[in-house]
């Protein structure tokens, strides 16, 4: 949800601003703009689209300058229109402001801004903001600094913002609430860089703070202050990045969601490796340590998640209960938060994001903290806010995850929930410890079978040909591979514009089944183990109707195959981690289908990859 980059230093600012910008584009795309201070003038270029439509427009125009910011869009308050991107500007135009947020209370704000001849030139919530520091600066006759302070204890609603100034060319204002910003400490005097997340900084220096919710970062003449919206001061802690620039790289890739999907048998080899002890049969996670006593006596976990972790957090239900014997409910962090859920004080809620900076699943494990529970975090970005906000969790180690359509992250947290069922049974005394190391032997096996699964890409590309023109797809699975029938019709939905519904194979009689004839593609995730016969059953309900059958199956299968229009093999494993392997050529077809349509693989239209707002 919109991405914001800045740079003061010694350097060029454009160059570096616009290479952040199209780092950050994953947050949102509608829009692109800039702001650049040079010779005391304050030069902003600004323009529907991408940061690609941005570098054309201002090509022969004043793009240097030492201090700038940036700004990629993903439109709440008004349409995407040139008027709407940001940055923008105070009634004086002394003030600049970019923004990744959203102010609640921006409209009352607005009106009695206007009846003091405000006047706005866009349809944002931004641009109120920014006039409103600019009339308190004014009516109060204040620093900008404390201006800023104050305006920000007036407004209600989720923001990252920098400021730039005009007359005071040597200064950056920057606030977050809600919205992620990261500082960056360059290694030249006086040089700082600012940022959604820490992809355009990585490539300049690895020392980085994290703004924390409601404090304000100043810049001024090469100095860096820090303080809250309460004044009061602080001194950031400045930690060592641990990403790297191969990492937010295509590698060779014609698109990042590619790289990503090939990227599993590493990214679930990260997510496991030195979390387990197969041969002792014991884990090394500390937060499960940490928490012993408590998962000992746990009553009911509650999984939260948006989107694809809310699929990782079905396939956890399943997990748990069949490991941990826990009773599990999922819920999307959304509906969740808006209900009067009931929860006690015993139960564990566990919190599932790729970005760590989802508004809804945030807000739903505040909720939760306040009525008691002990909250965990399953979450990809080291540092967001998700892992800042619970009482422990583990991070699944994907790597940073570009494409719009989660592939590596899903995978990445279904293996971390698998090692947190697994170890929660055995604390519990519920799994027996010869189980427990035969899943143990298997789940680490699981990269090398990844492997193997990606060899079927040559086949879900001829697949993707036949079907690239369908209308409407089908997904099938039973049990755990039911989750894995909703993301695999997610991910198609996404990328490639097809309608798509994945369903539990079993409930496709009630209702369903009517959409069936010739032209529907059904996929249908049948691994020998689970439910197997049943599966078997509803893919004969399916080519009674006409429809055509595209399986998954396991290597060596015969009857699905008899009976299916295509199938793809994927290797044998335990019946839990079936979703392991099955997802993944449900990801490539999705893939080749949307690049057969000639669609924007990584940024699909409408989307945003970090959904900052409610
Ligand atoms: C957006 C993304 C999805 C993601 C969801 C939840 O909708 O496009 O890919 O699954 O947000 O995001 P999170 O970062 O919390 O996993």
């Amino acid at each position: 949800m919109c991405g914001i980059v800045s740079y003061i230093g010694p350097k060029e600012a454009y160059p570096i601003i616009v290479k952040g910008l199209k780092r950050l584009e994953y947050r949102g795309y509608d829009s692109a703009g800039v702001a650049l201070i040079h010779n005391d003038e304050l030069n902003i270029y600004k323009t529907k689209g991408k940061v690609a439509d941005l570098e054309e427009s201002v090509k022969g125009k004043d793009v240097s300058g030492n201090i700038g910011m940036g700004h990629t869009r993903w439109a709440t308050h008004g349409e995407p229109n040139n008027a709407n991107a940001h940055p923008h500007l105070s009634q004086s135009k002394n003030l600049a402001v970019i923004h990744n947020g959203i102010i609640e209370n921006y409209a009352t704000i607005k009106a009695e801004l206007q009846q003091r001849g405000h006047i706005f030139e866009s349809d944002t919530d931004t641009e109120v903001l920014i006039h409103l520091i600019e009339d308190i600066q004014m009516n109060e006759n204040i620093s900008i600094d404390e201006s800023v302070r104050l305006a920000l204890n007036q407004v209600i609603g989720a923001y990252a913002i920098v400021i730039l100034v005009k007359n005071e060319p040597a200064k950056l204002i920057a606030a977050r609430k809600g919205s992620p910003l990261v500082v960056g400490i360059g290694d030249q005097p006086g040089e700082y860089f600012m940022a959604s997340d820490a992809t355009p900084i990585v490539e300049y220096t690895r020392d980085v703070f994290y703004l924390n919710d409601g404090e304000i970062a100043i810049i001024k003449d090469g100095n860096l202050s820090v303080k809250t919206i309460d004044n009061v001061t602080k001194t950031p802690f400045i930690q060592k990045l641990e990403i790297n620039l191969e990492q937010i790289e295509k590698g060779g890739y014609p698109h990042f969601m590619l790289k990503e999907i090939y990227e599993q048998p590493k990214s679930i080899q990260d997510s496991i490796r030195g979390r387990i002890d197969s041969i002792q049969g014991k884990f090394v996670m500390r937060s499960i340590h940490e928490y012993e006593d408590k998962l000992r006596n746990v009553k009911r976990l509650i999984l939260i998640g948006c989107g694809t972790s809310w699929h990782a957090a079905l396939v956890g239900e399943y997990l748990f209960e069949e490991y941990a014997r826990i009773p599990v409910e999922v819920e999307y962090a959304s509906e969740f938060r808006y209900r009067n859920p009931i929860i006690y004080p015993d139960d564990l809620v566990i919190a599932i994001s790729q970005s760590g900076e989802t508004a809804d699943t945030l807000a739903a494990m505040e909720l939760a903290k306040e009525k008691g529970a002990t909250v965990f975090g399953v979450c990809n970005v080291v540092g967001s806010s998700i892992p800042r906000m619970s009482h422990a969790g583990a991070y699944t180690h994907a790597g940073p995850e570009i494409g719009v359509a989660s592939t590596k992250a899903f995978t990445a947290q279904v293996s971390v929930l698998t090692l947190m069922a697994l170890s929660v049974a055995q604390i519990r005394g519920v799994i027996s410890q010869e189980r427990l190391r035969t899943t143990l032997s298997e789940l680490e096996a699981i990269p090398q079978l990844v492997e193997r699964c990606l060899k079927t890409n040559d086949e879900v590309m001829k697949i993707a040909a036949i079907y690239k023109d369908a209308r409407n797809f089908l997904y099938l699975g039973r049990g755990v591979n039911f989750p894995v029938a909703l993301e695999g019709a997610l991910k198609l939905k996404e990328i490639s514009y097809i309608h798509a519904e994945g369903y539990p194979a079993a409930e496709m009689k009630h209702g369903p089944i009517a959409l069936i004839d010739e032209e529907m593609p059904v996929v249908v995730i049948a691994p020998k183990r689970g439910m197997y016969e049943k599966v078997m059953s509803n893919i004969q309900e399916v080519k009674a109707r006409k429809g055509k059958i595209i399986a998954i199956v396991t290597e060596g299968d015969t009857q699905v195959r008899a009976m299916a229009d295509h199938v793809i093999e994927i290797p044998d494993t335990e019946e839990a981690l079936t979703p392991l392997l099955s997802t993944i050529p449900l990801q490539l077809l999705s893939y080749h289908i949307a690049v057969l349509r000639g669609c924007n693989v990584d940024q699909p239209r409408n989307l945003a990859k970090s959904v900052t707002v409610e």
